[in-house]
């Protein structure tokens, strides 16, 4: 959507993968995220917006007909947390459903035949975002339930993030990106290996379709929710990365452990997502499992991702030529997770756990002279890795 928004992928929360409708979903939860994006370095790494998801209003409007807060979860309104995390320079967002009511089951209103009353009251709440979900759609056709409300946020004069849930279902690629900022691609993730890396393959070739302010949207982060290994949201968190895909963390961040803020504030790999090219990385070859990715970058590299979905540590091999930056005479690679950097005249490899991804940022780069000496190789084993003399143990 050409309303100058999201040039490289939102960043931020959402609480839906941590509290779906629990009583953990209130204002001190919100309030807690917004203090430790600015005390954990998460704002600092491009963390922006901090999102509600469903259930937050009461289920009957008012007799004006507009959107109430829950008084239990929100005690003091939508607007007060809204300014409270804007208080801290960050952004704020809100959900509702193209639908007579969310998808909970006690029937929260919807915004189907309120697009205009509801974006007015969320922009005079300074809402910065808004997730607009499926459920309850009385088969109307979704690109006319979607554009009504793009068309009713636009009216407000305010700039909102505007964030399609459609979840696939009408091939949302084909029409969505001028009317969101961004589109579901899939169901709903959850907190499994299964559940990610199929959502993975469902999102990967759709890379045609995401460019500056409008991109795919395979789902939020469940890095920290702890049904994975550190090893498969390591994969979570690169794959989401090559794919140009929003990165809202889903997990409560005032219980994480240090491993999921660590992977979370990778600057290398969230440089990748924000991009400004704003290209999505493509599948350039998978074989048996071992899948290589390549996503274009602005300054004329690739980001490369080696990922083993298999269950045992597998050697992975691609060149600059498969993905793409074939003809320099050598490339600067750095490892996107260990932080080790070399040099390579073609090959990229990695000895890979299984479920893991190796990442790499690869650059053409002027010519260097190859290391000559034995102490040389002995010192550099990663450089004899990238040239392809045999493969080193990674963690
Ligand atoms: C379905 C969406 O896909 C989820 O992300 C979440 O917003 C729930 N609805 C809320 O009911």
């Amino acid at each position: 959507l050409d309303n100058g928004l999201n040039l490289t992928p939102q960043m931020g929360f959402n609480n839906w993968n941590t509290t779906w409708c629990g009583s953990q979903f209130n204002e001190d939860l919100v309030k807690g995220i917004a203090d430790l994006f600015v005390s954990k370095g998460l704002k600092a790494a491009g963390y922006q917006y901090v999102n509600l998801d469903d259930c937050w209003a009461l289920p009957v409007r008012d007799l004006s007909g507009n959107l109430v807060p829950d008084p239990v979860r929100f005690p003091h309104g939508i607007k007060a947390l809204a300014d409270y995390v804007h208080g801290k320079g960050l952004k704020f967002g809100l959900y509702s459903s193209a639908g007579i009511h969310t998808c909970d089951v006690k029937g929260f209103p919807g915004g189907l035949g309120h697009e205009q009353q509801d974006a007015d009251l969320w922009a005079s709440w300074g809402v910065d975002y808004l997730k607009y979900d499926n459920c309850n759609n009385m088969g109307v056709d979704a690109q006319t339930r979607y554009k009504a409300m793009g068309d009713a946020l636009k009216k407000t004069g305010r700039p909102i993030l505007y964030s399609i849930c459609e979840w696939g279902s009408t091939g949302p690629w084909n029409w969505a990106p001028p009317v969101g900022n961004s589109w579901r691609t899939t169901g709903d993730i959850s907190d499994t290996w299964q559940s990610m890396i199929s959502i993975a393959h469902a999102n990967q070739g759709l890379s045609a379709y995401a460019k500056p302010g409008a991109f795919n949207d395979p789902d939020m982060l469940e890095v920290g929710n702890g049904g994975m290994t550190g090893t498969e949201y390591r994969t979570h968190f690169s794959l989401w990365a090559e794919m140009a895909a929003p990165l809202l963390i889903g997990a409560d961040l005032r219980t994480a452990q240090q491993e999921t803020l660590d992977i979370l504030t990778n600057a290398d790999v969230i440089a990748v997502d924000q991009d400004p090219l704003g290209k999505q990385g493509s599948v350039v070859s998978s074989d048996n499992g071992l899948v290589v990715m390549s996503k274009p970058l602005a300054d004329g590299g690739r980001a490369v991702t080696l990922t083993n979905e298999g269950s045992y540590e597998a050697t992975l091999t691609t060149t600059v030529q498969a993905v793409g930056i074939g003809g320099a005479p050598s490339y600067t690679v750095k490892d996107l997770w260990s932080k080790k950097t070399g040099i390579s005249t073609g090959t990229i490899s990695a000895t890979v756990p299984g479920h893991g991804t190796a990442m790499f940022r690869v650059t053409p780069s002027t010519p260097v002279p190859p290391p000559t000496g034995m102490s040389q190789l002995s010192d550099l084993p990663f450089l004899a890795q990238l040239n392809g003399w045999g493969p080193v143990e990674r963690d």
